[in-house]
């Protein structure tokens, strides 16, 4: 599988989103990972669409968009029209998940599903044929800088086994060190906030994540 490195625009500096971008193509980021927190689903509220809408027009790299909302089904279309390519969204919202898939990707996005730690990865298994990605969450969705949770690594094996070619997400904790572990549990795009941009050169950072994975 293509590993994807997706850095998390949440660790980022908000005042200087033109700048942060660039370090991310500088270092050769697959994805840019912008978190919509809707202090409903998640205790935090985050940016909305029209924040990314003026990302869009900064950054030519693909946008993937991860949905802590509790209805996703009323707001996708925004982030649609924002320029997301890809739009994540969660099993434990309150939308119809089908209905909710079919829009995104009837709006020329590829749809994907997130689960929670605490959710049984077989939640997905109805919606795989239509899904680019599953995004298994290593901490609970809400905020950045969290430490990253082992104990969820046996829901990626699982799906691996099942999906040899679907891509596998991992979100929140991931760092130089612990993106090695999700990687031998067969995740293959990995999503890094604090490790990317709290680090002294980010672009060094987002290389050597995506050599770690591989390992
Ligand atoms: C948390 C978000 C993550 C967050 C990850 O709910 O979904 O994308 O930015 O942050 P780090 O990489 O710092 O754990
Ligand atoms: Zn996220």
């Amino acid at each position: 599988m293509e590993i994807k490195i997706s850095p998390s625009m949440l660790a980022s500096d908000y005042a200087n989103l033109e700048a942060e971008l660039k370090k991310c193509s500088d270092g050769g980021a697959d994805l840019i990972h912008l978190d919509v927190m809707d202090g409903h689903f998640v205790p935090n509220i985050s940016i909305g669409a029209p924040v990314i809408a003026a990302m869009k027009k900064v950054c030519s790299i693909p946008f993937d968009v991860h949905l802590m909302i509790s209805d996703p089904y009323f707001y996708c279309d925004d982030f649609i029209k924002a320029g997301a390519d890809i739009i994540s969204f969660h099993t434990e919202c309150d939308s119809d998940i089908g209905a909710t898939i079919d829009k995104i990707t009837a709006g020329g996005c590829k749809a994907a599903l997130a689960v929670k730690p605490n959710t049984p990865i077989e939640e997905v298994y109805p919606y795989l044929d239509r899904l680019s990605m599953v995004l298994v969450m290593t901490v609970e969705p809400g905020f950045g800088g969290q430490s990253f949770m082992e104990g969820t690594m046996p829901k990626i094996k699982k799906l691996r086994e099942k999906c040899p070619d679907i891509d596998i997400q991992v979100d929140g904790g991931i760092n130089t060190e612990t993106v090695k572990i999700a990687g031998a549990a067969g995740a293959n795009v990995f999503v890094a906030g604090s490790a990317v941009f709290k680090s002294e050169n980010p672009a060094d950072t987002i290389n050597l994540l995506k050599k770690n994975a591989k390992m």
